[in-house]
């Protein structure tokens, strides 16, 4: 398995940002304006530092009908961008990269003030306008804007215990707070497929499809939890999506 780019990837002050921003994001779907000229500049920016070797993301004015509208979901309506995730399909495990990036992505627009809300399966694929080099496909897309509601006060989620093999209290502290960083994840249709194991240093992330968007976001929010601490990802194999070795005798 080749070695695993997020090593080193983000720098500190990203990581830090991203942590901080997770509480508050949320899957927002109606807009009441776009993000304003600093924002999208901003947007601009991030995009083009935050993407792991093999996927990009382009913003773009949202295309007209570009969301499906379908029962029982709110319909995503008033966003004047839109962002799409770009994975070059020949790299290893290319939906999982394009999850670590887009939630990194998603997490600057956090930070910035601009809602997101990813869409990997309720939009129109016609409606997208991207220029793809052969082996690339938009692999999910997001609006961009400023809500026009207040967020949500509660999220649905797993419980922690529910998600952790051992009972978490007993982890260190590093470990603890990276296991509640990813249930705060956003995941596709709030399945939240992952679960948690520690032993020796390591916490891994078990699910059963490695290459998905979902694996991905939960990787970026581990990421974002380990903070300072000196840390190692390394592939995981079979159900084990991930492993991530932090150094704990500091
Ligand atoms: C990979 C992924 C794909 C998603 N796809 C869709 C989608 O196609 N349509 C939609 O309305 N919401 C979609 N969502 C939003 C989820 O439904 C939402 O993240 C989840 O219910 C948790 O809510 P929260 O993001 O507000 O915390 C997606 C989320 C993720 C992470």
């Amino acid at each position: 398995m080749e070695e695993c780019p997020l090593n080193g990837f983000y720098s500190p002050a990203q990581r830090e940002r991203y942590r901080q921003a997770i509480p508050g994001r949320y899957s927002c779907r109606a807009y009441k304006a776009g993000p304003d000229a600093d924002q999208l500049a901003a947007l601009h920016y991030a995009a083009a530092r935050v993407c792991l070797p093999g996927v990009r993301i382009e913003i773009v004015p949202c295309p007209d009908r570009l969301f499906l509208h379908v029962p029982l979901v709110d319909p995503i309506r008033g966003a004047s961008h839109a962002a799409y995730f770009i994975a070059d399909m020949d790299a290893c495990l290319p939906r999982a990269l394009a999850g670590i990036s887009g939630e990194a992505f998603v997490l600057e627009a956090a930070a910035l003030g601009v809602d997101t809300c990813w869409v990997s399966a309720t939009y129109r694929r016609g409606a997208v306008d991207a220029d793809l080099a052969e082996n690339e496909r938009v692999v999910a897309v997001t609006p961009l804007g400023v809500a026009e509601k207040e967020p949500p006060t509660a999220r649905k989620r797993k419980k922690l215990a529910d998600i952790c093999t051992t009972p978490p209290e007993k982890w260190p502290l590093w470990a603890y707070q990276a296991a509640e960083a990813v249930r705060r994840a956003p995941s596709a249709v709030n399945m939240q497929p992952w679960s948690l194991s520690y032993t020796q240093h390591t916490l891994r992330l078990l699910g059963r499809r490695a290459d998905s968007l979902d694996m991905g976001i939960a990787m970026l929010h581990m990421e974002a939890a380990a903070g300072d601490a000196l840390h190692l990802w390394q592939w995981g194999e079979d159900k084990c999506v991930a492993h991530l070795i932090v150094e704990e005798n500091k």
